[in-house]
């Protein structure tokens, strides 16, 4: 990995250990949903640092607003929902690809144009952030957050199966499926009281 995305790391966990921990994990599982559908090394690679890096643009987010507990309010969501361009502007300035930024910028937009910052639809959305998505959502809902415990992988699965086609790509949402339940993930998922 390039030393730049370690640099960014540490920059990132002085505002909030969590975030990095999250990226972290959120690369883990885009790598493997990418390899099961055979996306190319490049691709795979540019994915990682993309994972690694996606939520960069929290860190103009006061830490108030990113780990308050229950609902955001109207201002508050605004100011969250600017971290995916926040990021990718930033990293722009840096030698990041392009596919990269593009995909930290689309990790937010949804299969049937809900999604931030620009409603992109269907294939618009780069197959990296259309992993990168649901990578993430999983991660969110199946690890703690710093406001409440985990959910349980059970409620992430049944979340993204729900919502597949419509919110997150079907193809996507059926390679991770496929990959938990022949147990590829191992003890990822398990540790949810440990981490609790
Ligand atoms: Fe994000």
């Amino acid at each position: 990995m390039d030393p730049i995305v370690e640099v960014l790391e540490s920059t990132m966990a002085v505002q909030d250990p969590y975030i990095v921990t999250h990226q972290q994990r959120v690369a883990q599982i885009s790598l493997a949903v990418a390899r099961e559908m055979g996306l190319e090394e490049q691709k795979i690679s540019n994915l990682e640092m993309a994972a690694r890096l996606h939520d960069f643009g929290k860190i103009s987010v006061p830490i108030g607003i990113l780990s308050k507990p229950g609902k955001l309010s109207v201002p508050e969501m605004a100011i969250i929902k600017g971290h995916p361009v926040t990021g990718a502007d930033m990293l722009k300035q840096l030698t990041v690809p392009a596919y990269t930024f593009l995909t930290i910028m689309q990790h937010h937009e949804r299969i049937n144009g809900a999604g931030y910052p620009f409603g992109l639809s269907g294939e618009d959305i780069l197959l990296e952030a259309r992993i990168l998505g649901v990578a993430d959502v999983v991660e969110a809902i199946a690890f703690p957050r710093p406001y409440r415990t985990s959910l349980g992988i059970e409620t992430a699965l049944g979340e993204i199966s729900q919502n597949k086609g419509v919110l997150y790509d079907t193809s996507v949402v059926n390679a991770f499926t496929k990959l938990y339940s022949g147990n590829m993930f191992g003890n990822f998922f398990c540790c949810k009281s440990f981490f609790s």
